[in-house]
Order: structure tokens, then C-alpha cells, then sequence
């Protein structure tokens, strides 16, 4: 079980990127997950914007990310790339903010033609974090992308769910093999704890 954070870099209401990373979300809980939403329009938007590091729900955002396993990171694509929103966040974070983290990004958008901007805009921005891995993402369209109501989770359409899918189940895959190293190189450690002889230093006299 890993603890997975979801970042949301839409500014609106009723996001259609939010509604994918509920899918995500979801799948994830489906293989044992523990996942976290921070939507990042509920940050407050002055200290967002001058850089505040020590205000507290920032603080706590920051620390929230520090102590994921790994991090889903969603944006709709505004001009050609990732929001403001999210640029303004990660200015606030560490260079070494995702350092060991899978990260699996995802770009909601209106045109096609904005597919690039996964690996032109957010996979190099998310690269300067340090991330361990960065999967291989998806572009998904927001008309595929059917929200929640009262009675349904959120869907993605099946001409592209199926892909949608495909790139949770390798990010799943990810996190599994994480997992397994994490729990030998703490079985090594123990190890050595184990076997390193107790050294004492005699006293020359
Ligand atoms: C200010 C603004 C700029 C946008 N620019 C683009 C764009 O350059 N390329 C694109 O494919 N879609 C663009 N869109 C459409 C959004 O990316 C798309 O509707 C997205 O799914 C909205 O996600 P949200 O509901 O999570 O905010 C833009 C929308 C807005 C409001």
C-alpha cells in the first residue's frame, strides 16, 4: 500500500481535471492505495503568489507532498501548457520535492493539439523536482471526460478509457516494485544492524 497524493491544478469549480484524477483516485483505492486530494485552488491565493512558504495551509500542502509515496499531478492545459496555478505551487516546493517519488502527470484540454504540452510543459517541470520516475502520462480530452453526479462516480469515455487505464495499472506497477525495494533495502539495513559486530575499544593499559 502506498500513499499517493493527487495534485489538482485546475482554478475551477466542477473541474473536468479533477473528475479524471477522481478516477484515478479510485482505481488506485481499488489496488490498496491510500490517496489524498490537494486541489490547489483552495491554497490561499496571496501567499500562492509571493512565494509565502510559511503560511499554513501552503505549509501543510508542502508537507503533504514531502511525505507521499508517490504523486498523481493533473492540469488543464490554459495556452499551450500547465495553469499558473500549478507553476506557482511547485515554485514553493524544495528542488528535491519529489525525490524518489513515482509521478504519473495528466493534462486535461480542448484541442488535441495541445497533446505535446505533457512532454514538452509538464514532464520537464515536474523533472526538475527530482522525481524517480515519471510515467508516461496522458493527454485526455475533456469532452471525454463525463463528471460525477448524484447517482454515478466520474467515467471516462470508452473510445479512451481503456488507455486511461493502461497508464493507472503501469503507475500501479510502479509503485509496487517501489514498495519492494523500499521493504529490502529496510531488510538489509536491519541485516547489517544485526550482524555488524559490537566493536569496544580496549583500553590500552
Ligand atoms: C483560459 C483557458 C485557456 C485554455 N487554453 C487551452 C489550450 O491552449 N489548449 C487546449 O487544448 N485547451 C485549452 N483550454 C481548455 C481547457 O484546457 C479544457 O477545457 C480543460 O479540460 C479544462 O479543465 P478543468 O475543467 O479542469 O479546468 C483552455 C481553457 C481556458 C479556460
Amino acid at each position: 500500500m502506498s500513499r499517493v497524493v493527487l495534485l489538482s491544478a485546475s482554478p475551477s469549480e466542477g473541474s473536468k481535471t479533477e473528475a479524471l484524477l477522481e478516477f484515478i483516485a479510485r482505481r488506485l483505492g481499488q489496488y490498496g492505495h491510500r490517496t489524498e486530494f490537494i486541489k490547489l485552488r483552495h491554497l490561499p491565493a496571496g501567499p500562492l503568489l509571493t512565494g509565502d512558504a510559511s503560511d499554513d495551509l501552503i505549509a501543510s500542502a508542502r508537507a503533504t507532498v514531502s511525505a507521499a509515496d508517490a504523486v498523481v499531478v493533473g492540469s488543464p492545459v490554459f495556452k499551450a501548457t500547465y495553469t499558473g496555478l500549478l507553476k506557482v505551487f511547485i515554485d514553493l516546493l524544495p528542488m528535491d520535492a519529489l525525490h524518489g517519488k513515482p509521478v504519473l502527470p495528466v493534462l486535461t484540454g480542448g484541442s488535441p493539439a495541445h497533446v505535446l504540452a505533457l512532454d514538452y510543459g509538464l514532464k520537464p517541470l515536474l523533472a526538475t523536482l527530482g522525481a524517480s520516475s515519471i510515467g508516461r502520462g496522458r493527454f485526455v480530452a475533456s469532452s471525454n471526460i463525463l463528471p460525477a453526479t448524484d447517482t454515478t462516480p466520474p467515467s471516462i469515455d470508452e473510445s479512451v478509457e481503456r488507455d486511461v487505464v493502461d497508464a493507472i495499472d503501469q503507475f500501479d506497477s510502479e509503485l509496487t516494485v517501489r514498495a519492494r525495494s523500499c521493504t529490502h533495502a529496510e531488510a538489509a539495513a536491519a541485516e547489517s544492524l544485526i550482524t555488524t559486530p559490537i566493536t569496544t575499544e580496549r583500553n590500552p593499559s
